[in-house]
């Protein structure tokens, strides 16, 4: 027994290590029987974040073959348009309302699929090519914990991770992180976004332009302000 973790969220760790996963409803079984308490998250909580991280991000375990993350989002923190990598499966657990969209990417063009919200203990499955924004558009903190895995991979399932970013027009690689207006330092490798539709630019901006403000970056809103005008009257 790892003393690091209480006993709630060793019996994840345990229970998540003795199965051998073929299928993601095995992971969300195992997520549906846990139970969690508030002293078992409170040490990975995150709401103290640096403005220029868009959400609270804290690993709890890792050995390489999954990952258990608790992130921490105050209101208005949100990720930027991300897929997940080497991950084969996963899941998100909500402990709070989150708002989400859900998108398709054919040859590189981002398309939107849905707008929805997750409510307080909901489960929502999790793989690769997942490509979805999640983040907190209520008034209080809410904290979500996410559990991604490979069955092919011993290490850096999060890798190879995209991040499509409307306001810098590209699609950047990264290690796994999805910060909204990520540093350079986390981005592997990018390329151009083609043209996007307008309704999906309009929600996208009205979603991270509190992560600009909150960090004074105007000149990327006044950007995003312009190409949202030229994209409503082509
Ligand atoms: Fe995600």
């Amino acid at each position: 027994m790892n003393s690091l973790f209480s006993k709630n969220l060793q019996s994840l760790i345990n229970d998540l290590s003795a199965c051998k996963v073929n299928h993601n409803q095995q992971v969300l079984d195992i997520m549906q029987q846990a139970r969690f308490l508030q002293e078992d998250l409170e040490p990975f909580f995150t709401f103290n974040h640096p403005d220029r991280e868009s959400y609270g991000r804290k690993l709890i375990f890792d050995n390489g073959n999954f990952k258990i993350l608790l992130m921490s989002w105050k209101p208005g923190d949100f990720t930027a348009i991300h897929n997940h990598g080497y991950a084969e499966w996963g899941c998100v657990y909500f402990f709070g309302e989150a708002a989400h969209r859900l998108y398709t990417v054919e040859n590189s063009q981002l398309t939107s699929v849905e707008k929805d919200t997750y409510s307080e203990g909901q489960l929502a499955s999790v793989c690769g090519d997942l490509t979805h924004l999640m983040g907190n558009a209520g008034t209080q903190n809410i904290a979500t914990l996410h559990i991604y895995g490979s069955n092919s991979r011993d290490s850096n399932i999060s890798e190879n991770a995209k991040i499509y970013a409307p306001e810098h027009q590209k699609i950047f690689t990264t290690m796994g992180t999805a910060f909204i207006n990520m540093s350079p330092e986390l981005i592997l490798a990018e390329e151009a976004l083609p043209e996007i539709e307008a309704s999906l630019y309009e929600d996208y901006y009205g979603l991270v332009k509190l992560f600009y403000k909150r960090n004074r970056l105007y000149s990327v809103i006044e950007n995003m302000e312009k190409q949202l005008d030229k994209l409503a009257s082509a």
